[in-house]
């Protein structure tokens, strides 16, 4: 009986020990985005170590070695070796299956050694990407993390895209992005196993790709007049004599290094050539390609509608186009050229003789049979130089060029059509394809495009048509992420709207629709933010956020807010007060009701912690609430806010102009009358304005607060001047005006109208709340 006690102890003491380094692999262990075709779990690892040996046939393979290995060294402080001889065990070893597809890739790990077999590089290439993310996300590190286990679980992946198309186009005109962002952006394309860059390098804003025979398009057309201090929408029209000093240019020997850094992750570089229209910046280096020769400068900032484009009626514009081309091919080896080919408004071919000429000798009835002509004509030239076109869906109008693959960006109709006449598709609808969309409530957003594409409404995304046919949809080659960079001035802002967002496409464009679940994907999604913490990828985390949206009961004066988030059941909890968010926090269930002026703070929690950002308001009630508005001058019947009282519900509107809570004037002036319905004491009024000078939305420029007690005589109180300023940003802002207390029913406020904006635009002015204190 003595002997038996210390057996149980060791016997029991070496289950646990074996527990712990035997730990079960688990599907939760392994966190890959976009998300792999087949993945068996075994049990065991395989340990990377400074005597781990890549066994590479040939210098491409040691070139996609390379990128692990250095990883490697940077993080962990070893450098596994090359090697061409096959050890007996630890090491990573390449296989080709010719009968595999291009981009396809098997991975088998064991103790002793990984293989990765694939056709060729692309596969190659993926498989480590895959080890990359079976790794700790500490391999990111450009530092050395000790604490961290160089391994991964023992497992087979068999995997392939869904897709063949994924891509991503960065709008280098708007903003002039550099060779090291471009750099930059195709190592993160490669993590998440997208193959495309689709480099929009035309548009008018700024010419940005050396063309050799025509110096003038970067010498003069990559170079705006520096309005970067006012809003996109709201700059004003430049002077051709104006020098620019805002802007820059890939040279063509940039733009080759950027394409072999590509090749070598299998991401081929599309680029955009636009014609006929958004080339304002060739007319301003150029005027004879106009229809007029009319001398523009290179536009600061938003044009619409845009008339000066291309003439299409004379042979030198074709020339001309033809010799810009015959440079491009030079520097870029993709099957495509993109042509453009969107928003063309063609007043100017209506006029233009020679382009009149042109539609009569060809009998071309109007002129989108004209632009068809256009762009039928480059198509055939690049097709001679065994080359392909893509253009915008516009391309359909007036009839699509033969052999053209169109990219769908108004909605994904256009697609639709050009799949059933039996052409290739790349489906980037804007919805929820631009990238320069809202993620997340505009308050909390930096400033964006006026529409909403969240994280959950990317991963929903298909680029196949329900509609489709089977047919049709073998023509969908993929999709593809558009980021127009409007509002996007450097790349920290970029980073920002691309990712996560650009996760979520990735996978689907990668993974199989039945392989596909939003809310695993988002239990897979922390361990890719951690890795793009140790990189320092400027990310959103807008996905995380709680937001509100409160609906008042007049009657009862109570405002009801409901919490929401992008997760579906989400584990939202609150607190009123100053209390601060932590474990004592109220589970949100069902909307809270308020009765006086409340501060609330949110927070979505994983684990019973907060994460991401938490969201904080106060809701203010005033004397105001619920009271009788009359209005001297009427609001917009587009602006109409929540009715009659919508001025005095205390819901306050938001950066999002169209949040159904703002009332608006355009050129008048706002004059109304909030009466309390019986005699109150007060001694301040507040005016909740907006300014979005973009959006043509400009403060007021004087307020002014008169009372009286039976709206016949009135008293001014209080009188605030606010002088027309730019103004880049979207932004919210309150008139407080405070008076000697007093005792009164009717409170009037005057707020007086910009009513024309600089560039000589009719202003609008837009109030929510007039709170009475
Ligand atoms: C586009 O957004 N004009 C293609
Ligand atoms: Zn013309």
């Amino acid at each position: 009986m003595r002997i038996l006690k210390p057996i149980f102890i060791v016997f029991f003491m070496t289950v646990l020990s074996n527990a712990y380094s035997q730990k079960i692999n688990t599907e939760k262990d392994i966190q890959l985005i976009p998300k792999p075709k087949q993945l068996v779990i075994r049990q065991g690892k395989f340990q990377f170590s400074n005597e781990t040996k890549f066994v590479v046939n040939g210098d491409s393979q040691k070139e996609i070695a390379s990128v692990l290995i250095h990883k490697f060294e940077t993080a962990a402080g070893f450098r596994p070796e090359i090697s061409s001889k096959i050890p007996k065990k630890n090491f990573i070893q390449f296989k080709v299956d010719a009968t595999l597809n291009k981009e396809a890739y098997l991975l088998d790990v064991n103790e002793k050694n990984i293989t990765i077999t694939a056709k060729g590089n692309a596969g190659f290439i993926y498989g480590l990407e895959s080890i990359r993310q079976l790794l700790p996300e500490a391999i990111e590190s450009k530092s050395i993390i000790t604490s961290a286990k160089w391994e991964i679980p023992n497992l087979t992946i068999t995997d392939e895209p869904r897709f063949q198309w994924r891509g991503l186009m960065l709008d280098l005109s708007r903003h002039f992005f550099d060779k090291n962002y471009v750099i930059e952006t195709i190592d993160r394309l490669a993590m998440l196993k997208m193959n495309v860059l689709h480099l929009h390098l035309v548009d008018d804003q700024g010419w940005r790709i050396e063309i050799k025979k025509y110096p003038k398009l970067t010498e003069v057309g990559a170079w705006r007049v520096d309005q970067e201090n006012a809003a996109w929408n709201a700059r004003l029209v430049t002077n051709p004599d104006e020098k620019g000093t805002y802007g820059g240019f890939l040279t063509q020997e940039e733009l080759k290094e950027i394409v072999k850094y590509a090749a070598a992750k299998n991401i081929e570089i599309i680029p955009e050539i636009e014609m006929p229209a958004h080339v304002s910046s060739a007319i301003a280096a150029y005027p004879e390609l106009a229809c007029f020769n009319q001398r523009i400068g290179v536009p600061s900032g938003g044009l619409w509608p845009i008339t000066d484009i291309y003439c299409a009626g004379k042979e030198t514009t074709f020339e001309f186009l033809q010799n810009v081309i015959d440079e491009v091919i030079t520097i870029f080896p993709s099957k495509y050229i993109h042509i453009g080919g969107d928003e063309a408004t063609k007043t100017n071919w209506d006029k233009c003789p020679n382009c009149q000429k042109r539609m009569k000798d060809n009998g071309l009835k109007d002129a989108h049979e004209l632009q068809s002509y256009f762009v039928k004509r480059m198509e055939k030239y690049i097709n001679s130089k065994g080359k392909k076109i893509i253009g915008w869906d516009e391309i359909l109008e007036g009839g699509l060029a033969p052999e053209a693959t169109v990219m769908s960006w108004r909605g994904t109709k256009g697609g639709t059509e050009a799949a059933k006449q039996g052409h290739d598709v790349i489906m980037s609808p804007e919805s929820p394809c631009y990238f320069n969309f809202y993620q997340g409530p505009q308050n909390e957003e930096p400033l964006a495009f006026d529409a909403y594409n969240p994280l959950n409404k990317v991963y929903e995304f298909d680029p196949v048509v329900d509609t489709m046919t089977p047919q049709e949809a073998g023509h969908v080659l993929g999709g593809q992420a558009n980021l127009w960079a409007e509002h996007i001035t450097n790349p920290k802002a970029s980073e920002y709207m691309i990712f996560p967002r650009l996760a979520a496409l990735s996978e689907v464009l990668w993974s199989s629709k039945e392989n596909r679940n939003w809310n695993n994907f988002t239990s897979r999604l922390p361990s890719l933010l951690k890795r793009y913490d140790y990189l320092g990828i400027n990310y959103a985390k807008s996905a995380y956020l709680v937001t509100a949206s409160a609906v008042a009961d007049l009657d009862k004066k109570v405002i009801n807010v409901t919490l929401k988030n992008e997760f579906q059941n989400p584990d939202i909890r609150y607190v009123l007060g100053d209390k601060s968010i932590d474990h004592q926090a109220i589970k949100y269930v069902n909307p809270i009701p308020f009765k006086e002026t409340t501060v609330l703070k949110a927070s979505l929690f994983q684990n019973d912690k907060p994460i991401g950002k938490t969201f904080t308001d106060t809701i203010v009630f005033h004397k105001g609430f619920g009271h009788k508005v009359n209005y001297l001058t009427p609001y917009s019947e587009s602006y109409k806010g929540d009715g009659p009282f919508g001025m005095v519900n205390t819901i306050r509107g938001s950066k999002n102009f169209h949040d159904g809570q703002w009332q608006a004037w355009l050129v008048n002036d706002m004059e109304i009358i909030v009466d309390l319905e019986k005699v109150q004491s007060i001694e301040k009024v507040t005016i909740g304005t907006l300014e979005s000078q973009g959006a043509g939305i400009y403060f007021p420029t004087q307020i002014k607060v008169l009372v009286s007690n039976d709206s016949i005589n009135y008293k001014e109180v209080g009188k605030i001047m606010r002088p027309f300023a730019v103004n880049v940003n979207s932004e919210l802002k309150e008139f407080k005006i405070n008076f000697e207390k007093r005792d009164v029913r009717f409170v009037k406020v005057i707020a007086t109208n910009l009513k024309k904006s600089p560039r000589g635009d009719s202003s609008w002015l837009f109030v929510d709340e007039i709170l009475v204190n």
